[in-house]
């Protein structure tokens, strides 16, 4: 048996986290960039405890991604983007490296933790997508929590969102939107988790960009472009522009450095360069590769992270530098 260090990494979305800020401050939201850290951090330890006590890295990376879920201050659960017709859509995912099974779950209206959705759906279907009312319904009867409706955090960027867009029209293309409404966009939450087993596994969860076409499904549900996870390479978790991740496959190329041998720090650096080329970047992802190395690689504003490990927080970041 592998005895190595547990170790988990989360992202809290990739963006223009100044915008959300500025929102925050015009309306009173409390989302500031110490309530983000905070929040980053104390993500980090919700998934860490269950390493610590033996739990598995699957079981890690849905405590962390529920508690930011649950938090109200990311693009996720009870905060997660409202849709250009006012509607909670959300997705996530989830990859467990030692089976190599993966859910996503997408265009969920229902449940207040979609990750809780992806876990209980990965020890029950081999399939690998699920969505729309039908995944909803399953929510329901397994007796999942419900969604509490638009969160004043949602609805603010939401509003900001559909005065810019009232000054254009018929925007259907994301990034177009998104440049024009000065990409309004926080996005998404995840976590990789390394367990003392050497079991590596990933995943994400989001309400997808603020004001999408309803019916838009971005990377997150996605194995390959919002999360992968194999043991004995590694794993990462996406966040930024679906469609330029969807385009670079950003997670399984990530996975396919890892596996010529290069470490979490190089490996995500050459595939954001790559989506870059592809698809014109605005993405960020979090790795952790076999070794336990980790990296937090970003080209957007800023992308709250953080690492937990024994002994506690052991590193976090915001901004660019
Ligand atoms: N990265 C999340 C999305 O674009 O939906």
């Amino acid at each position: 048996m592998v005895n190595v260090e547990p170790l988990v990494i989360v992202h809290g979305g990739a963006g223009r986290w100044s915008l959300v800020f500025e929102a925050s401050r015009e309306r009173g939201l409390g989302i500031s960039e110490e309530s983000v850290l905070d929040g980053v951090r104390q993500a980090a330890l919700a998934g860490y405890r269950v390493l610590e006590s033996g739990g598995s890295a699957v079981d890690a990376v849905v405590e962390s991604v529920a508690w930011m879920e649950g938090s109200g201050l990311f693009n996720a659960g009870i905060a997660a983007a409202l849709a250009a017709n006012g509607e909670v859509l959300m997705d996530a995912g989830i990859m467990d490296g030692s089976s190599r099974r993966a859910v996503g779950v997408f265009c969920l209206k229902y449940p207040r933790h979609p990750i809780r959705l992806a876990r209980l759906l990965l020890g029950r279907t081999r399939h690998v997508l699920l969505g729309c009312e039908y995944a909803d319904r399953l929510a329901r009867e397994y007796g999942l929590e419900k969604h509490p409706g638009p969160h004043p955090r949602a609805q603010a960027l939401y509003d900001a969102a559909r005065r810019k867009a009232l000054e254009g029209s018929g925007y259907t293309d994301n990034r177009e939107l998104l440049e024009r409404l000065g990409v309004i966009l926080s996005d998404t939450v995840g976590a990789v988790a390394l367990d003392r087993d050497g079991n590596i596994a990933a995943g994400v969860s989001t309400g997808g960009t603020t004001f999408k076409v309803p019916g838009r499904v971005g990377d997150s549900p996605i194995p390959g472009a919002g999360y992968y996870a194999l043991n004995g390479v590694g794993g990462a978790a996406a966040t930024g522009l679906g469609e330029a991740i969807l385009l670079s496959s950003l997670t399984s190329r990530i996975a396919w450095y890892l596996r010529e041998g290069y470490d979490a720090v190089k490996a995500g650096w050459k595939a954001l360069g790559e989506l870059e080329e592809v698809a014109g970047g605005g993405a960020g992802v979090i790795i952790i590769d076999s070794n336990g190395g980790y990296a937090a690689v970003f080209d957007t504003e800023a992308m709250p992270w953080a690492v937990a490990a024994e002994g506690g927080v052991k590193d976090y970041g915001l901004w660019r530098r």
